[in-house]
């Protein structure tokens, strides 16, 4: 694994409870964890249950004793680590977004789907499709429970930059991050809505927003363009936006909306989904992620309404292997889903999902979001993917 903080503390646990959880085909070791500062990787790989530290990630793609590679670091360095890590042989998990920009991301999916040849696996972390619930919204529309999908309606709201003084970290650089609320939390509703609707999102009209343009740097930081502010402190430009609207296109006919912010203020976390259809509709609320609500249109007017669905039991996607129901999973174990399905696909030579195509596809979409609100929200078609251009 590379890197060692937030991911890296949230897909360790998963690394370490999946086998205890799951009856897999294969057994995980946590052999070796990457950081770049050596004390606190030592730390970090005593904390989080790893055999070994290195502070160059370059020893986990040379070294014979790696088999997966679990990126868990800023987006300016995802291309660079998966192209060599594929390139070894090495199975590869990818945080999202894929990339900071469409080039990186369509040079990882060609190396992936290069790498598939040789039986080598990637998948990208977009954990929310495996909170049950939502996997589950999936399966309710695939059997056609909610008819033709004539709307989706989702946000994704934070509140952890309001005030003005919070520092200018690596999520508020362009450079570092790619975009801001856009691609950190906007990229999660965009790939959740498309695979829960099985459809893609074709075109849009966008509005982004930096409200707060100056910042100060964090402590210790150097290399930016630096100024002092009234106080003295040192100030950097924020070069990511702050938050991110815009209207969407299905392709199979659906209109959608999507919100990204982080001056939602109140909102620490607040992801929620609605999808409606010609037979019903369903909310997702990750506030209250055991639950579903499901209204079936289908059934006699006298009984119709809201159906809240405890999705706790063990026939319910991932639920049988927890507890009894009605005892409640919650965020982390959506990362344990995640190494299920990516260590199951791995034994059984079988394709992960979110393929790094499909990460692709998520990252055309932030690039038209991008291009539509730099052209004063003009409508924006989202480009091709390689395998729409091959056909
Ligand atoms: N799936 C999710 O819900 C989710 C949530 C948060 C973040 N993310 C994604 O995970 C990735 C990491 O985000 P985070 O919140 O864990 O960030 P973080 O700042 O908490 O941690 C980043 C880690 O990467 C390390 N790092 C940075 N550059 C490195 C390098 N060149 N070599 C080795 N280590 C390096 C840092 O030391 C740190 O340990 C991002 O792509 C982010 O978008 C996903």
């Amino acid at each position: 694994m590379v890197g060692y903080a937030f991911m890296g503390a949230a897909h360790s646990q998963a690394w370490r409870t999946v086998n205890r959880v799951y009856d897999l085909p294969a057994r995980v070791r946590m052999s070796l964890i990457c950081g770049r500062d050596s004390g606190k990787v030592a730390e970090a790989a005593d904390r989080l249950g790893w055999e070994g530290h290195t502070t160059d990630w370059r020893r986990l793609v040379e070294s014979d004793d790696v088999d997966v590679v679990d990126i868990c670091t800023p987006g300016d360095s995802h291309c660079e680590i998966a192209i060599a890590a594929l390139a070894a042989g090495k199975h590869v998990l990818c945080e999202k977004p894929l990339a900071n920009t469409v080039e990186e991301a369509r040079v990882m999916a060609v190396a992936a789907a290069r790498a598939r040849a040789d039986g080598v696996r990637a998948m990208c972390g977009f954990n929310y499709r495996r909170v049950p619930a939502v996997t589950m919204m999936r399966q309710l529309i695939a059997d056609g429970r909610l008819g033709v999908i004539r709307h989706v309606r989702a946000a994704y709201l934070q509140d952890w930059i309001v005030d003005p003084q919070f520092p200018l970290v690596w999520r508020l650089q362009k450079d570092r991050a790619g975009s801001g609320a856009l691609g950190d939390i906007g990229a999660h509703i965009i790939d959740l809505t498309q695979y829960v609707t099985g459809q893609r999102i074709t075109g849009v009209s966008a509005l982004t927003e930096t409200f707060v343009k100056e910042r100060p740097l964090p402590a210790g930081s150097s290399g930016l363009a630096a100024q002092a502010d009234g106080n003295g402190r040192a100030m950097g430009t924020v070069t990511v936006d702050d938050a991110a609207v815009f209207v969407a296109r299905l392709d199979g006919g659906a209109l959608a909306t999507y919100e990204a912010s982080r001056f939602a203020t109140g909102r620490k976390n607040a992801l929620r989904v609605e999808i409606n259809g010609s037979l019903g509709t369903v909310v997702f609320d990750l506030e209250r992620l055991n639950e579903l609500e499901f209204y079936d249109a289908t059934r006699p007017a006298a009984e119709q309404g809201f159906t809240r669905i405890l999705v706790t039991e063990g026939e319910h996607p991932y639920m049988s292997a927890w507890w009894p129901p009605g005892h409640i999973i919650g965020y982390e174990h959506s990362f344990t889903h995640q190494m299920r399905d990516f260590v199951e696909a791995i034994a059984t030579g079988t394709d992960p999902a979110p393929s790094f195509a499909d990460a692709l596809q998520v990252q055309l979409v932030l690039d038209a979001v991008t291009r539509s609100a730099g052209l004063d929200s003009r409508w924006t078609e989202v480009e091709p993917t390689l395998a729409e251009l091959a056909a």
